[in-house]
């Protein structure tokens, strides 16, 4: 009976029960589905479409993002502030690659001989010319080195270049 009054409306009652699922979606990390491993973030997303959920003008965001990369001992190469060292600066305006969110998270999981071989060049030098391994496994396995974990780190490197 009650059905019978509502099937002139069955469209917009289906519409309206469909879209709060799919807001949230779009609010679960912006797109980026944390729970996916680096790798299958780098192969089903699209070109340009892996997008920071973290804020780099969040000074709260921005030190989680330190911490990793000091856990992950990214330090090790760039320095604990950025500056630099066996690996190019961070913190200077040169990127290699690129220094959009996509770029840098592809960089980061694959290493750059993958990253090149998926047709990335260097575009700047650095100081240093050099390949980077791939952070999220191989001959340094860092096995904490998940999907957000990246983007907090990337957020941290991109925090470095607000102008203050
Ligand atoms: C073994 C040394 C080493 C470690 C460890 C290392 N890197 Fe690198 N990184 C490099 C080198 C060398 C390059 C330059 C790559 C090139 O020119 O192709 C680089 C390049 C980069 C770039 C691009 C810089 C630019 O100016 O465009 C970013 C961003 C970066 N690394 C982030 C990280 C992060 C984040 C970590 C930790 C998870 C990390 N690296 C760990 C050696 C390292």
């Amino acid at each position: 009976m009650i059905l019978e009054v509502l099937k002139p409306y069955k469209c917009v009652l289906i519409f309206l029960l469909v879209l709060p699922t799919q807001f949230a979606y779009a609010g679960g990390g912006n797109g980026v589905d944390l729970s996916k491993t680096p790798f299958e973030i780098v192969e089903t997303t699209p070109k340009g479409e892996i997008v920071n959920p973290f804020d780099p003008a969040n000074p709260e965001d921005a030190e989680s993002g330190h911490t990793v990369f000091m856990e992950t001992s990214c330090n090790g190469c760039h320095g604990g502030t950025g500056g630099g060292g066996m690996g190019p600066p961070l913190s200077n305006k040169k990127w290699v690659y690129g220094n959009d969110a996509d770029t840098l998270f592809r960089l980061i999981t694959l290493g750059t001989q993958e990253l090149q071989k998926r047709g990335y060049t260097r575009k700047a030098r650095e100081n240093v010319r050099a390949p980077m391994p791939s952070q999220a496994s191989g001959d340094i396995v860092i096995e904490s080195l998940t999907t957000e974990r990246i983007l907090r780190i990337i957020t941290w490197i991109q925090s470095l270049h607000i102008e203050k």
